[in-house]
C-alpha cells in the first residue's frame, strides 16, 4: 500500500505541475480530492488491510492529501500571477505617446476661466479656498449679517433642502460668500483667498441658470482699505480681459456683509449683437464688492478694531460669456459636444499670466 501511495503521489504531483490554467486546476482538484476523487477511492482500500497496517497507511494518506493540497495552492498562485502578468501586458498603455488633443475632448469654458482667474490672483498672492455646496443658514446668511427674516434672504431665491435628522435646515449655497465665513473660522488672519465654486438660485433665463459659478475674494489684514480693493480689482479685469486700457467705476450698492458696498462696472461698447469690453462709453456691471462688515468679523471671532479688509464676488460664467462671446448661458450646462468643440479649450494648454491666458 505504501508503495502505491508513493507512486500515485509522484504521478499526481506531476499532473498538478503541468496544469495549464486555473479552470483545469479546479477540475483536477475535484478529480483528486473530491468526494468521488481518486484519492478518496484509494483511502477506501485502507479498511481491507490487515489491522496492523492500517495506522501507517492512514497516516500516509493524510500526508498525501496535505502535500497535494499544498501543491495545488502553489500551482494556483503561480497560474494567477501568470494570468495577471499576461493581462497587464495586453492592456499596456504607452504613456510616452504625445497627446492628440485635436481629435479629443475640450476644456469647458468655466474650467478654463477658473484656471485663468486663479492664475491671475495667485500672482497677487491669493490662495484658493473651498467649501461645501450644501450649507446651513448660519454660513449662508446669519454669519454674513443677514438679519433674521430680512427680505435679503428671499432676494437670493434660495433652494431649501429637507432638514437634517437633528432638525437643522439645509440649503444650496446661494453665493460663495459662505467660504469667507468658513475660511475665517478655520484659520488665523491675515487672509488673502479666492474661492471659486458652484452656487444655486431658483432662476432661469438666457443669462441665469439655477446652478452657476461664482468666485469669492477676501482680503483681511490690519490696514487693508478701499484703495486696495479698487487697485486689486482693476488690475484683475485688465489682466483677465488682456487689455491695459479698461476703464472702471465703482457705484455705491448694498450687501448685508459689506459696508461700504459697491458694484464695479467696466467700460464697454454695446452693439445689437455683442458687447466689446474696453471700448466705447457704456458701462457693464461685473461684480459686487465692499469692505467686510464689522458684524461679519465679529461672527467669525475677529476683533474689527484690529482686522479689516475687503471682499468681492463675481459670476464666473458671466465673465466667461463676456470674454469669449457666448450669447446664452444655458448651453453651458447642456453637455452639447458641438458647443463644447466650438467654445471649449485645448487640454494641456494651461493658462498662466506669463505664457498668456487664452491664446
Ligand atoms: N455674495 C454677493 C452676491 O452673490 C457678492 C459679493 C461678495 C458682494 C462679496 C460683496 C462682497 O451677489
Amino acid at each position: 500500500m505504501l508503495a502505491t501511495i508513493d507512486r500515485v503521489e509522484g504521478e499526481m504531483m506531476a499532473e498538478i505541475g503541468s496544469t495549464p490554467d486555473l479552470a483545469r486546476l479546479d477540475e483536477l482538484r475535484v478529480a483528486l480530492l473530491g468526494k468521488k476523487g481518486r484519492v478518496t477511492d484509494l483511502v477506501k482500500g485502507v479498511s481491507s488491510l490487515p489491522p496492523a497496517e492500517r495506522p501507517a497507511a492512514g497516516q500516509a494518506f493524510n500526508e498525501l492529501k496535505r502535500s497535494l493540497e499544498a501543491a495545488l495552492l502553489e500551482r494556483r498562485t503561480a497560474l494567477a500571477e501568470a494570468a495577471l502578468e499576461a493581462r497587464l501586458l495586453a492592456e499596456r498603455i504607452d504613456v510616452t505617446l504625445p497627446a492628440r488633443p485635436r481629435d479629443g475632448g475640450r476644456i469647458h469654458p468655466v474650467s478654463q476661466v477658473t484656471d485663468e482667474l486663479t492664475a491671475i490672483f495667485a500672482d497677487m498672492g491669493f490662495m484658493v479656498a473651498e467649501g461645501p455646496d450644501i450649507e446651513n443658514d448660519f454660513h449662508n446668511f446669519t454669519a454674513l449679517n443677514f438679519p433674521p427674516s430680512h427680505p435679503a434672504r428671499e432676494m437670493h431665491d434660495t433652494f431649501f433642502l429637507e432638514a437634517r435628522q437633528d432638525g437643522e435646515p439645509l440649503l444650496l449655497r446661494t453665493h460663495t460668500s459662505t467660504i469667507q465665513v468658513r475660511h475665517m473660522m478655520a484659520n488665523k488672519p491675515p487672509y488673502r483667498i479666492i474661492a471659486p465654486g458652484r452656487t444655486y438660485r431658483c432662476d432661469s433665463d438666457a443669462t441665469h441658470t439655477p446652478m452657476f459659478h461664482q468666485v469669492e475674494g477676501l482680503v483681511i489684514d490690519r490696514r487693508t482699505h478701499m484703495g486696495h480693493l479698487k487697485g486689486c480689482l482693476i488690475d484683475f479685469v485688465r489682466a483677465y480681459f488682456e487689455r491695459d486700457d479698461i476703464t472702471a467705476r465703482f457705484r455705491p450698492s448694498f450687501f448685508p456683509f459689506t459696508e461700504p458696498s459697491a458694484e464695479m462696472d467696466i467700460g464697454c461698447r454695446r452693439t445689437k449683437e455683442e458687447i466689446v469690453v474696453g471700448e466705447g462709453t457704456d458701462w457693464l456691471e461685473i461684480l459686487g464688492c465692499g469692505m467686510v462688515h464689522p458684524n461679519v468679523l465679529r461672527a467669525v471671532g475677529l476683533d474689527p478694531a484690529e482686522w479689516q479688509g475687503f471682499a468681492f464676488g463675481m459670476g464666473i460664467d458671466r465673465i466667461a460669456m463676456l470674454k469669449y462671446g457666448m450669447p446664452d448661458l444655458r448651453p453651458f450646462f447642456d453637455a452639447d459636444l458641438a458647443w463644447l468643440h466650438h467654445y471649449g479649450f485645448v487640454p494641456l494648454d494651461l493658462p498662466t499670466t506669463f505664457s498668456g491666458l487664452s491664446r
